[in-house]
């Protein structure tokens, strides 16, 4: 199948400055490996849509969105404008939730050339997969706010966990940790002090390392845990979390890269039931947008991200080796690495690479 619809949405800020880059790397993979991508362009979930309309996204957004085999996502949020939870839960946490994309894989990787921040340390010495739950746990809606106003006023937010839901994103990680040479999967915990989902959390990981003795399985706390990742990096191949972990440690994992701003994610149905996002884990970078500076590195492997999951991982690769070769001549880099480029310099000599 080398036919696929994509919808694409760039959002706000610097969403809008790599989301071309990104673009511009797929055309070039689909022409080089003959694929025919159908890119469908839409306005909404982004601040921009919201001054126009008074809500993020159009009542028949997923009827609009949901017929297609991905969806190619670029940054959203513009809080000077829209409150952040506002946007963020009217659009990217929508997607996440309604299309049921329970997985958020994030690759973490060191790439030949590029100056590590952590001293000492080789490109092979970082490499490993955040896996994080997507759907539920700490990200919840249930809650509310009691004597509104008064000296008594309490906020509440419940975290959720479900059997299914945990199950799902242990089996995902265990399967990807068992396709890795090291068969190695680390669990971030926190059952000193979160003395309920934490431990049901972890319990459910015992559970299922009974029925996969091959992979070999460890888990932090996610306080020390964050300390290994910037003094012990080499130690991690799958990380798997929660919703709100798993937020935290792939943004430490990739400016232990050198800049977040390579960092690709990958919001999947597994099932296939619904289509499944892919986007950079950065967001609309209200501090640089509008300069085109930024990297768009993070939002073109994103698209080699998506290309694999469509069953082109021969185009993928070819974007993933540019991305690398790219990365690797300090020429052509983007200034977060302390390179000369621009978005569109750099983008252009990804394209170029593919
Ligand atoms: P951010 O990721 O936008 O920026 C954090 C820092 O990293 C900034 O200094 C920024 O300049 C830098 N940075 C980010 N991407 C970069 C790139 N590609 N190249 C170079 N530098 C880059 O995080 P933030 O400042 O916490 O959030 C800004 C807005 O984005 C908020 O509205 C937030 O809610 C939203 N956000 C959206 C997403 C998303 O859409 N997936 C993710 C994170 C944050
Ligand atoms: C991410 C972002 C989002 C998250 C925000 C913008 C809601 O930080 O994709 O990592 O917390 O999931
Ligand atoms: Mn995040």
């Amino acid at each position: 199948q080398n036919t696929h619809r994509i919808a694409v949405l760039a959002g706000d800020g610097i969403g809008k400055e790599v989301m071309p880059e990104g673009l511009r790397a797929l055309k070039a993979a689909a022409k080089k490996f003959d694929l025919d991508l159908h890119f469908d362009e839409f306005d909404f979930a982004s601040c921009d849509y919201y001054a126009r309309h008074g809500e993020m996204m159009p009542q028949d957004w997923k009827d609009r969105v949901g017929g297609h085999d991905a969806i190619f996502f670029g940054a959203v949020g513009w809080p000077d404008t829209v409150p952040d939870h506002i946007s963020l839960w009217g659009s990217l946490l929508q997607f996440r939730r309604e299309f049921d994309q329970y997985v958020n894989l994030r690759p973490v990787k060191l790439m030949p050339g590029v100056p590590c921040p952590l001293a000492g340390r080789e490109p092979g010495d970082i490499d490993f997969l955040v896996v994080r739950e997507n759907t539920e746990g700490e990200y919840s809606s249930i809650g509310g706010k009691m004597y509104a106003g008064t000296e008594r006023e309490i906020v509440i937010q419940e975290t959720v966990m479900s059997r299914q839901g945990i199950d799902r994103i242990l089996a995902f990680a265990f399967d990807v940790a068992q396709s890795r040479p090291r068969k190695k999967l680390t669990s971030a915990t926190k059952s000193n002090g979160i003395s309920i989902t934490m431990p049901y959390w972890d319990e459910r990981v015992a559970e299922m390392s009974k029925t996969r003795p091959d992979v070999s399985v460890d888990q932090y706390h996610i306080d020390i845990l964050t300390a290994h990742f910037v003094l012990n990096p080499d130690r991690f191949d799958v990380v798997v979390g929660s919703n709100l972990f798993g937020d935290i440690l792939s943004d430490l994992g990739p400016a232990c890269t050198g800049t977040i701003g390579i960092a690709p994610s990958a919001n999947l149905n597994p099932p296939k039931n619904f289509p499944s996002l892919f986007e950079p884990v950065h967001g609309s970078a209200p501090d640089i947008a509008g300069q085109g500076i930024a990297n768009p590195v993070g939002q073109i492997w994103a698209g080699a991200m998506m290309l694999d999951h469509l069953g082109h991982s021969d185009a993928a690769s070819a974007m993933t080796d540019a991305i690398e070769g790219v990365l690797a001549d300090e020429t052509l880099r983007t200034k977060d690495l302390g390179g000369p480029l621009g978005t569109e310099e750099c983008g252009k000599a990804i394209a170029a690479a593919i």
